[in-house]
């Protein structure tokens, strides 16, 4: 059975307009003012509404073995979540160990996600230890349409490569044409600050930014770049909270480094006075990097605005408040690090970018879906409106009021971050290929029917 979206407000990155979409089986098939309905298709009635492009993340750990414990999603909860928000496809961060190899790595992901995601899905292939034998492996999963690597300059002993495999890892990306994101903080400076915390008796939770601060994450920032500009790897920096940070991406990117940047929601609304809550309520907001002081916030909205920044993400890493983050209740260090955000992005992007004024219509397309599809090649399948594309439509409410909390979310953590902020507007319908997944903050949609999305090589292109 088709179906038929009528009279939406379209919105896509780069036009606005109104008219009708046809999707017929996956794909959208046409695009018209007054299509009549072929026999059997469902209609829905978008008048007042806008019809944006399926939302992405970028940027998620849906499964992930980290700090002595796992994120508590599973591509089941986390994907009906996603799809309630507006999101249809994710890229979540396949992280092996250092002591394992990339392919068992890949192929737990797998296990995992096919058959589970009820969203589409890629990856960001973990690149934890560089040698020959993880050389080749690597060969073989870009060869399989993971066309991006996620490399980690921070969590040595965990995720964290040395100088050595950077460079490697980036002289195979470029060879390859892969785009390598990148965790950017100096262990070092962490692993120091954090001894010197503790031994002061500093254990809470302020400890964390405390042992973080902006010139830690610059100072990777800026080490990043220099590898990137030697060896001309393309490069994508997740998750960059301040001005000192961006200051670096900016620097590189005017002398030619060919790189893009990440923010996240919880960047641009939230900042450290949160990780300071008492009776380590605080534990809910420790994420790495940290949560920054308010004034960073308006440079990050500035920076999405002008460009500077490409993608809003969520760095989706959910942690139990009740059973997981008081693993770091007497030692700030042991805290999992991690604020869920994946069902709530979209909807605070929009009521506190487009509402605010702070960003337009197209802009906020541009940040929450289209650059993410373009810079990691899954553009227009992804990530537009226009006949054959895929059918991953949002229909969106700009008339709804709500509350968000962790009574009414979709996904499986025990807390929500932003437990009674007001949200002006949301998905009335989603659609993911063609079949209607979410309604009115339900997922409607058929678990299990997400699909890996392979990645033609060289698709990708710098936003
Ligand atoms: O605090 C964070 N960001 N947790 C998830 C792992 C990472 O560094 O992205
Ligand atoms: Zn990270
Ligand atoms: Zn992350």
């Amino acid at each position: 059975m088709g179906l038929l979206i009528k009279n939406g407000d379209i919105v896509t990155a780069d036009s606005r307009y109104t008219a009708d979409i046809l999707c017929e089986g996956e794909i959208i098939s046409r695009i018209d003012r007054d299509i009549t309905p072929p026999p059997g298709t469902e209609v829905i009635d978008a008048t007042g509404k806008y019809v944006f492009p399926g939302f992405i993340d970028p940027h998620t750990h849906i499964y992930l073995p980290f700090m002595g414990t796992y994120s508590k999603d599973t591509y089941e909860t986390a994907s009906r979540a996603a799809l309630v928000g507006g999101t249809t496809t994710i890229f979540d961060m396949c992280c092996p160990s250092r002591s394992q190899e990339p392919m068992e790595g890949f192929e737990a992901w797998n296990e995992h996600s096919a058959g589970h995601s009820a969203c589409d899905y890629s990856y960001h292939m973990g690149v934890t230890r560089f040698d020959a034998a993880s050389e080749a492996q690597l060969r073989e999963i870009v060869a399989r349409g993971v066309q991006s690597f996620k490399i980690f300059l921070a969590y040595k002993g965990a995720f964290g490569i040395d100088d050595t495999e950077l460079y490697r890892t980036l002289k195979l990306a470029k060879e390859l044409g892969v785009v390598v994101c990148a965790h950017c903080e100096n262990e070092t400076l962490v692993t120091e600050r954090q001894k010197e915390l503790l031994a002061a008796g500093v254990t809470g939770t302020e400890g964390h930014y405390l042992s973080r601060p902006p010139e830690v994450e610059a100072e990777g920032v800026h080490h990043l770049m220099t590898f990137a500009g030697l060896t001309g790897a393309r490069t994508y920096i997740v998750h960059l909270s301040c001005i000192e940070a961006l200051r670096e991406a900016a620097a590189a990117r005017l002398r030619g480094v060919n790189v893009a940047v990440e923010t996240l929601i919880q960047y641009l609304l939230l900042d450290r006075t949160y990780a300071e809550k008492p009776g380590f309520e605080g534990a809910k907001y420790v994420m790495s990097p940290p949560l920054r002081d308010a004034s960073n916030q308006a440079v990050l909205w500035d920076a999405l605005r002008s460009g500077l920044v490409q993608t809003v993400a969520t760095d989706h890493a959910p942690f139990d408040f009740e059973t997981q983050k008081p693993m770091g209740r007497d030692d700030f260090t042991k805290i999992p690090n991690g604020i869920p955000s994946l069902e709530e992005r979209v909807n605070l992007l929009y009521t506190h970018g487009v509402c605010t004024g702070r960003l337009d219509l197209q802009t906020f397309v541009a940040v929450a879906s289209t650059n993410a599809a373009k810079q990691f090649g899954l553009f227009p399948r992804k990530g537009a409106i226009q006949p054959g594309a895929d059918a991953d439509l949002v229909v969106y409410d700009p008339a709804y009021r709500g509350t968000l909390s962790k009574a009414t979310q979709t996904h499986a953590v025990d807390y929500n971050a932003f437990e009674g902020w007001e949200i002006l507007g949301r998905p009335s319908v989603v659609t993911l290929r063609g079949q209607i997944a979410a309604r009115d903050g339900k997922f409607v949609g058929t678990p299990g029917r997400g699909r890996f999305l392979e990645r033609p090589r060289d698709a990708g292109r710098p936003v």
